[in-house]
């Protein structure tokens, strides 16, 4: 009779979920600052994410001649967002220094007004059939969408 020697199973398992502990904990640390983030369920955080989801709506249809009349009900749809956005102070105003307050205030109000702005150009660009010029519009929006982000929603 062969005597197996069995490995004791006690130190492999505390290995293995030590393993998966140290696998899972950034990812659930990541998981929960998202989840913070959502939970910062702000009025402003709503207008912005109808705004996102609109600008990826107008992606896929902006350069489609064919395609005209839901592009500009997702531009009316896009003003209804950003000027719901601009009547509302950023979440990290919070954090400014009293004596900057007004200044950041209105910073945020006049980038969301070239917004605003430049939602109207496209609108002037797809009524005019200039497909191609919209697209490069919806552009600038993207380089608008990161610098605002950049600056007050960091
Ligand atoms: C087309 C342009 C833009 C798009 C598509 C866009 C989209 C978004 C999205 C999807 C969010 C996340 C919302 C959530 O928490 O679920 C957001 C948040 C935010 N965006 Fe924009 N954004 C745009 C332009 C801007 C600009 C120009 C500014 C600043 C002038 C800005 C300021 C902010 C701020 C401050 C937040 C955080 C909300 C809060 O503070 O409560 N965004 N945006």
């Amino acid at each position: 009779m062969t005597t197996r020697t069995r490995r004791p199973l006690f130190p492999t398992l505390t290995a293995a979920l030590l393993g998966l502990a140290l696998v899972a904990a950034p990812t659930t640390a990541r998981a929960a600052d998202k989840e913070k983030k959502k939970d910062a369920d702000t009025p402003l955080a709503k207008a912005m994410e109808e705004l996102g989801d609109t600008y990826k709506a107008l992606k896929k249809t902006v350069k489609d001649p064919a395609k005209k009349e839901e592009t500009i009900k997702l531009i009316d749809k896009a003003y209804q967002a950003s000027v719901t956005s601009k009547l509302y102070a950023p979440t990290m105003l919070a954090k400014v220094p009293e004596a900057d307050k007004a200044k950041t205030l209105d910073g945020y109000r006049k980038m969301m007004a070239g917004v605003i702005a430049e939602f109207a150009k496209l609108e002037q660009q797809v009524l005019d059939g200039k497909n191609d010029e919209a697209a490069e519009t919806l552009k600038n929006l993207k380089q608008l969408e990161d610098d605002g982000h950049e600056k007050y929603n960091p």
